[in-house]
């Protein structure tokens, strides 16, 4: 009967062992998403999957016209005020949601409903765009 205190082996060679944990224990750095607002000359930083309508407002981006300020549905997908362009990074947002597809049947691929957008790497936005 050996089953007595630890049952793991002595490691006899534990210097490379530990290495790799000091290595795998070294915070690797995030990525941040750059979100750039052209009109405003402004970037802001978000986590990865962060909400491009909540950016914007917690950095003061009016996303809004009047009728929008009055009359937004607050981020629910109803109203279709919170429309941007993507002028950069299309790639790096999450697909048009099936609310998008409907709100934005006849505005050009590069538009997106703020609220529905989540960003996962660099972008630059276009707030209030005109067409
Ligand atoms: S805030 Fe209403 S659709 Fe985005």
């Amino acid at each position: 009967m050996t089953q007595t205190g630890s049952q793991q082996e002595p490691q006899m060679d534990s210097q490379p062992e530990i290495q790799e944990t000091e290595q795998e224990a070294t915070p690797q750095p995030k990525s941040f998403p750059c979100i750039k607002f052209v009109k405003e000359d402004k970037e802001v930083f978000a986590a990865d999957g962060a909400n491009l309508r909540l950016k914007a407002l917690e950095n003061q981006i009016d996303l809004y016209t009047l009728m929008g300020k009055m009359m937004n549905c607050g981020g629910y997908g109803q109203c279709g005020t919170c429309i941007v362009e993507i002028s950069e990074g299309m790639e790096n947002l999450s697909p048009r949601t099936d609310v998008e597809n409907r709100k934005l049947k006849k505005k050009p691929e590069t538009y997106r409903l703020a609220c529905q957008t989540l960003v996962h790497g660099a972008v630059s936005v276009v707030t209030k765009p005109s067409k």
